[in-house]
Order: C-alpha cells, then sequence, then structure tokens
C-alpha cells in the first residue's frame, strides 16, 4: 500500500518572545527556543514578525534565519515594509496573513478573493525571490481555487474555528469544521497546491488532522510554548532550589 508522505513540523516561537518582551530584556531568548526546537525533531521554525512588533521584532528574525539550520518560515501581512524585509531576509518560505492591529492572534484566513489585485504581483515577487509563498485561508473552496490561480504553491488552511469548537466541546460545529478542513485539502491538493495547516492546534487536534494524507505540514505555537512551561517547571524549580542551596553552603555563620 502506498503510504502518505511525511508530515513535518514547523514550531512557531512567537510566544516565547512575548514572553521576553513582557519584561524587556532578553531572556527567554527565541533563537534559543528554536534550536532546542530543532534538536527535538522540528523540521522548520516559524515566526510572524507584526506591523506592531508585539513579539519577534527585526533581529530575532534575523538572528533565526543567520542561526537555525532547518527552513525558515517568514509570516507576515502582504505590506511593501514587510516585502523589503522578507527579500532581505530571504527566508526558506513566506506564508501571507491577515493582519488587524487590534486582534489578540491571527483571527481569520486571508481574503484572497478581495485582495486578488494586490496580492498578484506581491506573491510574483516573492516566487521570482525563490521564496515558497504559502496564503493562510480559511478552507474555503472559492478562496482555495483563487490561491491556486494566484500561482502561491502553497495555501496553509487555517485551523482556528476547528480548534476552537472542539475546546468548547460544540460537536457538531466541530465536525463541520473539520469536514470543511477534510474537503479543502483535498480540494487544494487537487488544483495542485502543498497543503499544510494550523492555529490553535494540541496534542488531540494535531493527532486528528495528521491522519489527512493531504497535509504536509502544520505550523504550531501557543500551545507547546504553553505546555513547556509545565514539562519543565519541575526542573526548573528544582534547578533554582540547587543553586539557592548552593549559595547558601557557602555564607558565612551569622
Ligand atoms: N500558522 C499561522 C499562519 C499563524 O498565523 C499562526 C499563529 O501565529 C500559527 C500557524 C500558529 O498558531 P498557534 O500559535 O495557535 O499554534
Amino acid at each position: 500500500m502506498p503510504k502518505a508522505p511525511p508530515l513535518r513540523l514547523g514550531v512557531n516561537v512567537d510566544h516565547v518572545a512575548t514572553l521576553r518582551n513582557a519584561r524587556g530584556g532578553r531572556h527567554p531568548d527565541p533563537v534559543r527556543a528554536a534550536l532546542v526546537a530543532i534538536e527535538a525533531g522540528a523540521d522548520g521554525i516559524t515566526a510572524h514578525l507584526r506591523e506592531d512588533r508585539r513579539h519577534i521584532r527585526d533581529e530575532d528574525m534575523a538572528r533565526l534565519k543567520a542561526e537555525i539550520d532547518k527552513p525558515l518560515n517568514f509570516e507576515m501581512a502582504a505590506t511593501d515594509e514587510m516585502l523589503r524585509i522578507a527579500l532581505a531576509t530571504a527566508p526558506r518560505a513566506v506564508c501571507l496573513v491577515p493582519e488587524r492591529r487590534q486582534e489578540v492572534t491571527t483571527e481569520g484566513g486571508l481574503d484572497v478573493i478581495g485582495q486578488h489585485n494586490s496580492l498578484k504581483p506581491f506573491i510574483a515577487r516573492l516566487n521570482d525571490a525563490g521564496i515558497r509563498v504559502s496564503l493562510f485561508i480559511a478552507a474555503d473552496p472559492r478562496q482555495i481555487e483563487m490561491a491556486a490561480e494566484l500561482r502561491a504553491p502553497v495555501i496553509e488552511i487555517h485551523t482556528g474555528a476547528w480548534c476552537d469548537a472542539v475546546v468548547a466541546d460544540e460537536a457538531a460545529k466541530a465536525e463541520a469544521e473539520f469536514a470543511r478542513i477534510v474537503n479543502g485539502a483535498r480540494l487544494a491538493r487537487a488544483a495542485g497546491l502543498e497543503v499544510h495547516a494550523g492555529h490553535g492546534l494540541d496534542y488531540g487536534t494535531a493527532e486528528k488532522i495528521a491522519a489527512l494524507p493531504e497535509i504536509v505540514e502544520l505550523n504550531i505555537g501557543h500551545f507547546m510554548i504553553g505546555e513547556a512551561v509545565f514539562a519543565n517547571l519541575t526542573e526548573v524549580v528544582r534547578a533554582m532550589r540547587a543553586a539557592m542551596d548552593l549559595g547558601r553552603s557557602l555564607a558565612p555563620v551569622s
């Protein structure tokens, strides 16, 4: 029986930068997190340089490109400023996402139908530079057809609505959203597009979506960075206890 293609994991390190920026210093460093993720089996690193630089900053993107030896996926809005930075950085891939300053995260997919005219030359510039373009869209057949027409080689299906319904225990909605993803992935593959997926995935939803053979890459961030706190907090508290105990053992008797 023919086997499904391998499924790559792109680890999004945005929220390591969120944590760092909460104090304004250098710790924790998203580049260090990227190196740890690669060591642990990530196939690539994803980072979103937002217009307001709320997490990843320009120098993070430059350092990621210089210091990691796996593909860098640069998420960005389709603006002239970002195009300039992407062309200068030369990542392996760019994922075009919609961006609104007020949003907490990337709330919906890109409207590639509405933005067809401005996206066409934008995608062509990136294609010409040898950067693989992906469009972050909902699993909507009309958006998928337009993505293929725009000559983007890849789409990333927005899994947020499905994941939200799963977390909220809304079974009927979750089932309908998942069916949309299944159909969208098939349609996109049939149109010759490479299919990725991401947003809001956790262990359960990643396991479920991994069974769709049309999807060859998942980009996951927030859940894993959040889980990492719990996975390592025991070790970190023990290390702090040990450092304090060592220091105190050297203290003069008062
Ligand atoms: N893919 C894209 C295009 C995104 O914009 C995001 C969020 O930055 C992700 C994947 C990762 O989503 P999450 O952090 O919810 O796993």
